[in-house]
C-alpha cells in the first residue's frame, strides 16, 4: 500500500524481504531489497518508476488501491533495469497512451526489454516538465550505472529522484534514514557503491559537482532501493564524494582459498609480521570459498592494500579466488597495492600466476610474492612473518 511522504508525493513501491540475490546471483542481498516506487499528484499526477517483474500484477493492483490508474498523466522510467522498469507492460496495458518520460537510451533499452513502441518522450539533462505547483527538471546521470540512467527533481518539494544513485539493498518497512539502524544502513550503502559504482567513480564526482553547481536545495533524496533520505539528505552525497575519490582505510586485507591449509597458515604468518610492523593497521583474512563475494569486493574497496592466496592445482589456482580476482578487475579499483602468496607440493606456479592476474586487475604489485613448499616449517613461518613486515614498509 502507498504511504505518504509529503502532500504531493506517496510511495508506491514493494519491499522485498525475501530477495538474497540481485543480478542474478553477482549481488548477495542479505538484508533483501525495495523496488521504490512513487507516485506525484500536483495539478498532473506523474508516476515516477515502477516494480521488479515478479511483482508486477500486486504494483498494479496496489496502485489501483490508490488512483485511477487513467489519472496518470505521466510516467517517468529514470532508469530501464528491470528492477524498475518490470511492471511497465502490466501497467501500459491498462493506460496504453500514457507517456512515458526517459532518456533516449531508454527508449532502446526499454524496447529492447519489451518490444512495445510505447508512446516515448526523449529527455535530456536541463529539460522540464510542468506539473502544477512543481516542476520537474531531468537530469541524465549516463553510466550511472547504465546508460540510460537519469534523476528527476521536482520543484516546490525539493525533492530529488536518485534512481539507484544513493540506494541500498536493504529492506525496511521504516521509509526514512532516521527511522533504521544506520550501522546496517551505512554497511549497505557501502556494498552497494563498492560492488555497482566503483567502475563509475571518475563519473560519480562529475555527476555529483555538476548537480551540486545547480544549487536546488533537497530536502529528500528519494532513492529506487532502500531508504529515503530525510535526516539531513545531503549526508550521501558527501559520502559519495569520499568514496568515489578512491576511498581507502588503513587497512590491509588478506583473501585466500586453501586445500590443506597451507596457504592459510602462510596468510596468518604474514598478517603476524603486518601487525608486529605497525599494529595500527586493521589487518583482515578471509577464505574466500567461505566468505560472500561481494562482502569481500567491499572488503577489498576499504583496503589500501590486500594479499591474495592460492595453492597451486592442476597447473593454476582453485575458483574461488579466480571468480573474485575476475570480480576485482570489473571494479576497476584504483591506488590499491597488492602482492600474491600460496603453497604449492610441486609445479607452484601459482604465485607468478596471481601476481599476472593481479596486475591484469589494476592493482600496483610491489613484490614477486612468496610460497612455501608443502607445509612451512618453523623457519618458513618466520620468513613469511619477515614478509610481512616489509610487505608494509613497501605500501
Ligand atoms: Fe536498481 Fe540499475 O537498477
Amino acid at each position: 500500500m502507498g504511504k505518504k511522504i509529503t502532500d504531493k508525493v506517496t510511495w508506491v513501491g514493494k519491499v522485498d524481504w525475501e530477495l538474497k540475490n540481485f543480478h542474478g546471483h553477482e549481488y548477495s542481498t542479505n538484508k533483501g531489497s525495495s523496488y521504490n516506487s512513487y507516485l506525484i499528484r500536483d495539478e498532473k499526477t506523474v508516476l515516477i518508476d515502477t516494480v521488479w517483474l515478479p511483482y508486477d500484477k500486486e504494483f498494479v493492483a496496489n496502485l489501483k488501491r490508490e488512483i485511477d490508474l487513467k489519472e496518470i498523466d505521466y510516467i517517468i522510467a529514470n532508469h530501464s533495469e528491470v528492477d524498475h522498469s518490470g511492471a511497465l507492460v502490466e501497467l501500459m496495458a491498462e493506460i496504453p497512451d500514457t507517456p512515458i518520460y526517459c532518456t533516449a537510451n531508454g527508449v532502446k533499452i526499454l524496447k529492447g526489454h519489451y518490444h512495445q513502441d510505447w508512446n516515448f518522450v526523449t529527455v535530456k539533462t536541463g529539460d522540464t516538465l510542468n506539473i502544477g505547483s512543481s516542476t520537474l527538471t531531468f537530469v541524465e546521470a549516463p553510466m550511472l550505472h547504465w546508460p540510460d540512467s537519469m534523476m528527476t527533481y521536482m520543484s516546490g518539494e525539493n525533492i530529488l529522484f536518485s534512481n539507484d544513485a544513493f540506494g541500498q539493498h536493504y529492506a525496511t518497512e521504516s521509509l526514512y534514514n532516521d527511522n533504521v539502524d544506520n550501522c546496517e544502513l551505512y554497511a549497505e550503502a557501502l556494498k552497494y557503491y563498492a560492488n555497482i559504482l566503483t567502475p563509475f567513480s571518475r563519473l560519480v564526482t562529475k555527476k555529483i559537482e555538476e548537480v551540486l553547481s545547480f544549487n536546488l536545495p533537497v530536502n529528500l533524496i528519494c532513492t529506487s532501493h532502500g531508504v529515503i533520505w530525510k535526516h539531513e539528505p545531503t549526508q550521501i552525497i558527501e559520502k559519495y564524494l569520499k568514496w568515489a575519490n578512491d576511498y581507502q582505510e588503513d587497512q590491509i586485507t588478506i583473501i585466500y582459498d586453501t586445500m590443506w591449509n597451507s596457504t592459510r597458515i602462510m596468510g596468518e604468518a604474514i598478517a603476524k609480521g603486518i601487525m608486529q610492523a605497525d599494529s595500527k593497521l586493521t589487518v583482515k583474512l578471509f577464505n574466500a570459498a567461505k566468505e560472500d563475494k561481494n562482502d569481500l569486493i567491499t572488503e577489498i574497496f576499504k583496503s589500501k592494500a590486500i594479499l591474495v592466496g592460492s595453492p597451486t592445482i592442476n597447473n593454476g589456482f582453485l575458483h574461488s579466488i579466480a571468480g573474485l580476482l575476475e570480480m576485482a578487475k570489473g571494479m576497476k579499483f584504483k591506488n590499491k597495492k597488492a602482492a600474491a602468496f600460496g603453497s604449492y607440493g610441486w609445479s607452484g606456479e601459482v604465485v607468478k600466476q596471481l601476481t599476472e592476474r593481479l596486475k591484469d586487475a589494476g592493482f600496483e604489485v610491489v613484490n614477486d610474492g612468496i610460497r612455501s613448499l608443502w607445509v612451512p616449517d618453523m623457519d618458513e613461518m618466520d620468513s613469511l612473518t619477515n614478509y610481512g613486515k616489509a610487505f608494509v614498509e613497501s605500501i
